[in-house]
């Protein structure tokens, strides 16, 4: 759709295979991801789409294979360096949004920019333009058991991308919404993403989510399989 095919690859898996004791969960699973592409994947319920995403964020050591990101391989860097990299060059956008009761909207949106060592105050007023982008700014100074279910994924989407990183992985991030919010958040997830180059891996059970990216996989039993577009 949007992405130049010429654009650059930032996450590489090849032949990734994650076991859970004797269950194989992803079964040589490869795919790439360009910088500011869209790319979906879909499949039935224990199919291993989150276990994928785990393996290509770096959250669950794969039993096999490789995940590459913007040159390093995951399975080289150590415990440190894997968490610097999660923390600063991946956003995460799950079902239900996991935002910190604690916290208000505004210090939840800004919270990457804070373990990444950014001022309080700098990282206060790029939240604030943030949520004023995705209409939130009204909502700023509530806690997350004081906004409504679509608020609170445009909040998850906000914290995800503040820190524009080189790419989201979204599991299910519309899934507590009904079709018209699940709609205008991904509108503006997408949206933002893409005008800041950020690559995205989106896991739905959506066809039409799916439809809406540039790329599309289905998974069936740990097996990933690129859908041809007809
Ligand atoms: N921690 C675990 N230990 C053992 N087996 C697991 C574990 N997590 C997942 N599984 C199994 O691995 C397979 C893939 O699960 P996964 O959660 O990746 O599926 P999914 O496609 O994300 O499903 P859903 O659409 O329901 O979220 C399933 O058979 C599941 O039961
Ligand atoms: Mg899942």
């Amino acid at each position: 759709m949007h992405v130049a095919v010429q654009a650059p690859e930032v996450l590489t898996a090849s032949k990734v295979k994650l076991c859970y004791g004797a269950t194989v969960a992803v079964d040589d699973a490869s795919l790439s991801v360009r910088r500011g592409e869209v790319i979906a994947i879909t499949g039935q319920s224990g199919s291993g789409k989150s276990s994928l995403l785990y393996c290509l964020a770096g959250v669950l050591p794969v039993s096999a294979g490789e995940v590459w990101f913007e040159g390093s391989l995951l399975e080289e860097l150590d415990d440190e360096e894997l968490c610097a990299l999660r923390r600063e060059r991946f956003g995460f956008v799950f079902q239900y949004g996991e935002l910190l009761p604690e916290l208000t909207v505004e210090e939840n949106t800004a919270l990457p920019l804070r373990l990444a060592g950014r001022r309080k105050g700098e990282a206060l007023a790029l939240a604030g333009d943030v949520l004023r982008r995705l209409g939130l700014d009204s909502v700023r100074d509530r806690r997350p058991s004081q906004v409504s279910g679509g608020q609170s994924q445009r909040v998850a989407v906000a914290r995800a991308l503040i820190h524009r990183p080189g790419v989201v992985f979204a599991d299910e991030p519309t899934g507590s919404l009904d079709s018209a919010n699940a709609n205008t958040v991904l509108e503006e997830f997408l949206m933002l993403a893409r005008a800041q180059g950020t690559a995205v891996v989106l896991v739905t059970h959506d066809k039409a989510v799916a439809a809406r990216a540039d790329t599309r996989y289905v998974m069936s039993d740990g097996v990933l399989v690129r859908e041809v577009d007809s």
